[in-house]
């Protein structure tokens, strides 16, 4: 499978498969290591957890793979206050509160841990690589990473926030096109804006940066990864296509959703988190945007918060109306599979599609039997 050979080398990969961190649940040990042990890189979505929670997560993938791995957080963020009052936030979910039997929701707390006590855990966990998402990372914990000789990825959804990323010294750039499932990384600018397909965003990007590149967004088989390469990608890293892996976390009511959903049912939300994110449109998303209620939302984390215990008990009763299910617009293609046939089967897929454009080119290239143009 034609890939950058330099950065496969450096992370000691087989493939240039990346399986995307999948916060929430859905990036199991058993998902992480099966990647990795498929010649991939697996991730470990860490952005929610605490750091005695990442040094569990880290030493169950380390007893089911002795490959190279990756983690993943959210870059650290100004405190949020809310911009309306948070009794109008907790209103608007009162009820579904109470349709699945919960007390009251209440007003959310913050996370009792910070971004360093997370990297301080991230840094002893024996990872390759570390990527994150949201932002730009302070640089002492750049330089605490790269101290560690760990592989410093960050997400860009414009070409200006990969060249700030480069410039603040990552090692490559995971680019985010608005097809791909779950937050939109967007540091820069407005959210709106910086929606760019992933066929535009990659090369323009390669351009731009001297550092490889990674694409994301609507990634899901061997065309896709084919595409990728072709617009100058070094690898390619999937989310949706690993949701539906059979050693992913996901309830079962979300990997329903995401083999029965079509490419025009999901869209960018607020809904469930504050931060703009693509899931499958369902009852909570739709009724909480509501135009005619006005805005009702906190700002993420905040609103993370708020709807955990609905989206907790959600999964609990497989009640897909009130789950947040990232998905991006690639899902038709997803399937039900191991991960370990899901990384074989692309990379066959890649290298039967490279093959098929390198014998059309060729044929037409040969000079017609008769020797009479052909028109
Ligand atoms: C359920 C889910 C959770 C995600 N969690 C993270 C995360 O924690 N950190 C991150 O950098 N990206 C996260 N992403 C985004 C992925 O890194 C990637 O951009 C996206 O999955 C690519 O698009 P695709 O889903 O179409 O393959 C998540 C995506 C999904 C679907």
């Amino acid at each position: 499978m034609p890939a950058n050979a330099d950065f496969l080398r450096t992370l000691k990969l087989q493939n240039p498969i990346i399986q995307a961190p999948l916060a929430g649940g859905g990036d199991t040990p058993e998902l992480v290591a099966a990647v990795s042990n498929a010649g991939g890189l697996g991730f470990i979505g860490a952005g929610y957890l605490s750091p005695d929670q990442i040094a569990q997560v880290a030493n169950s993938v380390k007893a089911k793979t002795t490959r190279p791995f990756g983690i993943n957080l959210f870059a650290p963020s100004d405190p949020v206050s809310p911009t309306i009052p948070p009794e109008v936030a907790i209103r608007r979910v009162a009820a579904y509160f109470s349709e699945l039997g919960l007390p009251a929701p209440a007003f959310p707390a913050g996370p009792a841990f910070s971004f360093s006590d997370q990297l301080k855990a991230a840094l002893e966990t024996g990872a390759s690589a570390f990527s994150f998402t949201f932002g730009v990372l302070p640089s002492e914990a750049m330089q605490a990473l790269k101290q560690k000789g760990i592989f410093v990825l960050g997400t860009a959804t414009t070409v200006n926030e990969a060249i700030e990323l480069e410039k603040a010294g990552v090692d490559a750039v995971v680019v985010q096109g608005s097809e791909a499932g779950g937050h939109r990384g967007t540091f820069q600018g407005d959210f709106s804006s910086s929606m760019i397909g992933t066929i535009s965003l990659v090369p323009q990007v390669v351009d731009a940066v001297r550092i490889p590149v990674i694409a994301s967004g609507g990634i899901m088989d061997g065309r896709g990864i084919a595409a990728a390469l072709a617009l100058g990608a070094s690898a390619v890293q999937l989310g949706t296509a690993f949701l539906t892996c059979k050693e992913s976390g996901i309830p079962e009511a979300y990997r329903e959703a995401i083999l029965n959903a079509m490419e025009d049912q999901t869209r960018i939300t607020r809904a469930f988190s504050g931060r703009p994110a693509r899931g499958i449109v369902n009852r909570f998303m739709t009724e909480v945007e509501s135009n005619d209620a006005g805005e009702a939302i906190l700002p993420f984390p905040l609103q993370n918060a708020l709807t955990r215990p609905l989206r907790t008990a959600a999964a609990k009763n497989g009640r897909a109306e009130f789950l947040s299910l990232w998905a991006g617009q690639g899902l038709r293609m997803a399937r039900r599979q191991s991960a370990a046939e899901l990384v074989a089967r692309l990379v066959v897929e890649t290298d039967a599609v490279i093959r098929q454009l390198q014998e059309t080119r060729s044929h037409e290239s040969l000079p017609s039997k008769s020797g009479a143009a052909s028109n």
